[in-house]
This record gives structure tokens, C-alpha cells and sequence, in this order.
């Protein structure tokens, strides 16, 4: 058939292009990359739209006919890359950003255009050494004993379930009935959910509720975990926060590591957010404890300065992973792995996996590690920087200090009800969103709407800041 067809036809045919195409669309990708990273402080944070608008762009029929690909790159610019959120953006400073790096995003493409398998140890595995090689890095970096190891998955929520799932499979031989778990009422909702899949109910997970600086209080979770003896149930893991979502607030790492031990309970660590600022000085020191937890998240896709998609599940015991997932075919006996030779296929749920371990060997080693601690300590200050510029106006209130990165505030006028300040400050971030300069997401604590910013971003300047808050006082001025 193929013989048949000529030029681009039998191009298209066999889904390829010529050589000089392809080098022209990857020059204009190419092009289109460089100019996102050197023109994106430039641009709003997010420009709004609307679903009529997206769908008039993008719903489209099935395409019968192939379309010219610089039709394709327009239509991608028009209707996404230039109607988008920038996460990576110096002045998003809602949810979690992603601020990640052009070495790291390349490093991805080169991973996508080879098309590198990860799940197993095939041939002369450069790909799988590298695995190994940035997993000890982070084995090391993260001060774990030499037993530990890991694994990169797609995020933080799946870190935490995997973790979860070899805590379960060590502590209760894959049985959970009547076993209870422990943890935090501001545990990122990616453990509940990791434990709903693994089989979990509602009735054995124990909601603590946290302290006045929204950490985990250590009597409340000696009774609870007393009390659920004395019923009969088993109580087998606590899962301690390295930086919450809302405040970047640590759950007491050292007590709850000492309590486990005492205990016989599995420690978890949720360090998604802000586990990476163990790597610079001062949240090494916030996060003493750490290295104590016999599972660790951590999201290199966050503090790491990763593009998505990537977490890593960290375990005290690497051949826990290996208990937990190994499950053998006889189509893979090819792959079977020799000690020198892991299959990474064995250490989790993924069988055919991508690179990504890649883009942050790369990144380390094109910047080194001092230029990582110090780009995660640079986020730890900015965020203090921002405290001191919003306690120079007495109308800020800070809910909570500048933490690991996050500091939490409302504006607040003399008066006023609380839920008429609930409502002005949610009406002052969405109008910080549509106004583009900034952006950031309020979020609710102790009852109460307060806003958030979350300063991890290395390119984020001191005038971006008070730029922001500058904005953000003449919204407030304009609504009262
Ligand atoms: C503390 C914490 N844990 C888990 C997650 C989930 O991570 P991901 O979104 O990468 O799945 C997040 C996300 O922000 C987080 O902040």
C-alpha cells in the first residue's frame, strides 16, 4: 500500500514527516518554548475566558483530514497557551505553583521524543541507572539511611498513596479491617483519597483536629489512639505533615517519630509541599524529623522546580516497595531483574513508565545543588518579606506567619462582620484574577476566608510582591 503513495502521503501514512518539516516545526516549537520563559513575567498571570469562547475554538468535530501543522500551533496558541493559568508565572502565588525550569522542560521533551521506557532494566539501561542515580541523590538529600529507597510517580497524591499502600501491606499483611489511621484535620486530601482506593472507610480514618498553630496536638492523638486500643481496633499508622496546603504549617515530626516508635506505628511523612525545603538551611532545621518517617512524600514537580508530572515516594525500607508490588507474567520474565538491574515496574503501580527522572538529574546537575538550596531558601524569605510589607498597612491581619513559604492574611475593616469580611476578601482575589497582574487563592481556616500566597517561585522579585500587595490594597479601597 505504502509503495503506492508518494511524498507526503506516504509521510502521513506512516505518521512521520519529512526531515526538513520536521526541523521547521521544531524550530518554531522551539522558538515558541524560549519565548514562554523569557517573555512570561511580561504576560498576566491568567487571562480570563470563557467556556462559549474555548468552545467555539476547540470543541470540534473528529478530524477526517489532516490539517497543517502551523494551523495547529495557532490554534494551540490562540485558545490555550494564550488563554491559560500560568503556574509558572513569578507572580502566581495561588494554590501550590509550579514554577519549573526551561533544563527540566527540555529534559522532558528530549524523554518524550525518545520515547524512553522506565518500567524495567532492558538492554544497557543508561535510563534506569539515571533512575537509581537521582533516587540516591534524593536518598541522600533527604538524609534517609542507605536501606531507603523510591520511587517517581506522576505527583504528590500518588507518592501518597503508594506510600500508603506499603504501610498497609507491612503493617496489617493487606487485612485493614478494624485497623484506624491518623492524621491532621489539614492533611492534603490526597491521603483520605489514597486510603478510600486502598480499601479504607470513613469509620478508620481518625481526623484530628489540629492545634492553634495547625499542627497535629500530640495528647489529642496519644487518647484517640488509647481509646481505639481499648475498642479492639488497630491502630497502624500516623500520617505528620512536612508543610500543610493551608499554612505550611509541620506537624511535630521528632514527638510523632518517637510516638511511632513507642507505639509500633507506621510514621508517614506528607512532604508534597514543602518536604523539598529540608534542602536549604532553614528548613532543614524547621523540618528536623523528617528523615525519621518510614515513608516520605515528597513532589518534585513543586519545590523542586520540575515540570508536571512528578512525585516521589520515599521508603526507609526499599525492599518494602518490591513486597508491596511485585506481581509476576510470564510475558515479563524477560525483564526480570538481577540486584544490580531493578525493575522499577516492581516498586509500584505503573508498568510501562516515562523517564522522569530525567528532567532532575539534569536540573541538578545543570545548576548544582547549592543553586537549588538556594532557590528553595529564597521562597522560605520571600514569603517573610511578604509578612513585613502587609504589617506595614494596620488593615492586613496575619492569620498565620510566614511559613515554609506561605503566608496566610486578610484585610479587615473596623466593623465589620465576619461574613462580610469573608465576602470582601474572596471578592478582592477574584478581582486580583481577573485584573491579571497576580494571582493567588483565599482558602478557609478556623472558619474564615483568608487569603494566600504561596512564594516558592525563584523568579518571583521583591517588587512582584509589593507590586501584588500594592494591587490588592487599591482593590480592597475600591470595594469598601
Ligand atoms: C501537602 C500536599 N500533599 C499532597 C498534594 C497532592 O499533590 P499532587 O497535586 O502533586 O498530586 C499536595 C498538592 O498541593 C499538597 O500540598
Amino acid at each position: 500500500m505504502s509503495e503506492t503513495l508518494h511524498g507526503r502521503a506516504a509521510e502521513a501514512a506512516a505518521l512521520s514527516f519529512t526531515e526538513s518539516e520536521m526541523r521547521r516545526i521544531m524550530d518554531k516549537v522551539g522558538g515558541m518554548i524560549v519565548d514562554h520563559f523569557t517573555g512570561l513575567k511580561d504576560r498576566p498571570v491568567t487571562t480570563p475566558s470563557t467556556l462559549p469562547s474555548l468552545k467555539a475554538g476547540l470543541a470540534e468535530a473528529l478530524p477526517m483530514e489532516a490539517v497543517p501543522v502551523d494551523d495547529l500551533l495557532d490554534q494551540v496558541r490562540s485558545f490555550v497557551l494564550d488563554q491559560m493559568t500560568h503556574q509558572d508565572h513569578p507572580r502566581n502565588f495561588a494554590f501550590v505553583p509550579g514554577p519549573s525550569n526551561f533544563i527540566g522542560a527540555m529534559a522532558d521533551a528530549l524523554a518524550s521524543a525518545y520515547n524512553i521506557f522506565c518500567g524495567a532494566w532492558i538492554g544497557p539501561s543508561g535510563s534506569a541507572q539515571i533512575e537509581i542515580t537521582v533516587i540516591e541523590w534524593l536518598r541522600q538529600l533527604f538524609e534517609f539511611p542507605e536501606t531507603a529507597g523510591g520511587l517517581f510517580v506522576s505527583g504528590g497524591s500518588m507518592a501518597n498513596m503508594t506510600c500508603l499502600a506499603v504501610a498497609r501491606h507491612e503493617m496489617l499483611a493487606n487485612n485493614p479491617f478494624n485497623a484506624t489511621i491518623y492524621f491532621s484535620d489539614q492533611t492534603h486530601s490526597s491521603v483520605a483519597k489514597g486510603l478510600k482506593i486502598l480499601g479504607f472507610q470513613q469509620y478508620q480514618l481518625r481526623k484530628i483536629a489540629s492545634d492553634g498553630h495547625y499542627r497535629l496536638p500530640m495528647e489529642a492523638l496519644r487518647q484517640k489512639i488509647a481509646a481505639d486500643r481499648q475498642q479492639g481496633l488497630v491502630p497502624f499508622c500516623v500520617v505528620a505533615n512536612a508543610g500543610t496546603t493551608n499554612a505550611g504549617a509541620i506537624d511535630p515530626l521528632n514527638e510523632i517519630a518517637d510516638f511511632c516508635a513507642a507505639e509500633g506505628l507506621w510514621m508517614h511523612v506528607d512532604g508534597a509541599y514543602g518536604g523539598s525545603a529540608a534542602l536549604s538551611p532553614s528548613g532543614r532545621k524547621a523540618l528536623d524529623g523528617l528523615n525519621r518517617a518510614d515513608s516520605l512524600s515528597i513532589d518534585p514537580h513543586k519545590w523542586m522546580f520540575q515540570p508536571y508530572e512528578m512525585g516521589c515516594a520515599i521508603v526507609r525500607n526499599q525492599a518494602y516497595l518490591k513486597d508491596t508490588f511485585r506481581v509476576s507474567a510470564e510475558y515479563l520474565k524477560i525483564m526480570e531483574e538481577s540486584a544490580e538491574q531493578p525493575n522499577f515496574s516492581d516498586y509500584g503501580v505503573q508498568l510501562t513508565r516515562g523517564f522522569r527522572a530525567l528532567k532532575l538529574w539534569m536540573s541538578l546537575k545543570a545548576f548544582g545543588v547549592p543553586a537549588f538550596r538556594e532557590a528553595i531558601e529564597g521562597g522560605i524569605r520571600m514569603a517573610e518579606k511578604t509578612e513585613e510589607r502587609l504589617r506595614q498597612n494596620p488593615a492586613w491581619e496575619i492569620v498565620t506567619p510566614a511559613c515554609l513559604g506561605i503566608v496566610t492574611f486578610r484585610w479587615t475593616v473596623d466593623g465589620m462582620a465576619e461574613k462580610d469580611l469573608d465576602a470582601l476578601n474572596a471578592k478582592i482575589s477574584s478581582d486580583l484574577i481577573m485584573n491579571g497582574y497576580a494571582m493567588l487563592s483565599p482558602t478557609v481556616m478556623s472558619g474564615r476566608l483568608v487569603l494566600r500566597m504561596c512564594t516558592i517561585n525563584p523568579r518571583t522579585t521583591l517588587e512582584d510582591i509589593h507590586g501584588t500587595v500594592r494591587t490588592m490594597e487599591e482593590i480592597a479601597a475600591a470595594l469598601v
